[in-house]
């Protein structure tokens, strides 16, 4: 698994995708901390995302977000939820999987666009279209894509995908990553 040493959790996908729900929810579960880059970044910059964005625009609010990739670094152990965008940038995904296991909450667009239309102030979607924001769920998905495992959300609420991401952390755990190394034999076996 990339980034065992570091051991943290950390969830990306589109906006509406429920990373910070499911994050707490999952946190609790596994008795770690919970950690979002959007609070880092609005922590540091002592102001909202939406009046980052209209004050300093979007290039501004991207670099901030290399900043905190960067501290992430030295988190351990912690379940991380990541603003919609952050992993959407060249070798970001790959940064991220340094440090733990990456989860894709993925989706229908439809959904995640409800959802996230329902969820408060988000400059992203403010100013484009539904069809202009379906493109760039379509542009975003090849980064995501690049997660260790997705969890589909559509149908289901944060407290169930919380118990399926666990599941699968938990899965993960325990199955060998190569059949060769399995002791029930598998590629290398003789048997
Ligand atoms: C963004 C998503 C937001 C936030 C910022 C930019 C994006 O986070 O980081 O408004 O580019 O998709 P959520 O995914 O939590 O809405």
């Amino acid at each position: 698994m990339a980034g065992e040493m570091a051991d943290n959790v950390i969830l990306v996908g589109f906006m509406g995708a429920g990373k910070s729900s499911v994050g707490r929810i999952l946190a609790a579960r596994l008795g770690r901390c919970f950690v979002e880059t959007d609070e880092m970044i609005t922590a540091t910059e002592g102001r909202p995302i939406p009046e980052i964005f209209a004050e300093r625009g979007e290039a501004h609010f991207r670099a901030l977000e290399d900043e905190a990739v960067r501290r992430l670094a030295l988190k351990r152990g912690d379940v991380i939820a990541t603003g919609g965008g952050l992993p959407c940038r060249d070798g970001r995904l790959e940064a991220l999987r340094a440090i733990g296991t990456v989860v894709w909450l993925s989706g229908d667009f439809g959904a995640l666009y409800e959802r996230a239309l329902r969820g408060g102030d988000r400059p992203m979607l403010s100013g484009r279209t539904r069809e202009q924001a379906e493109a760039l769920y379509e542009a975003r998905k090849p980064f995501y894509a690049k997660a260790d495992f997705a969890v589909d959300t559509t149908a289901l609420n944060p407290d169930q995908v919380a118990a399926r991401v666990a599941a699968a952390l938990a899965e993960r755990l325990t199955t060998p990553p190569h059949p060769a190394l399995s002791p029930t034999g598998g590629e290398g076996s003789s048997s």
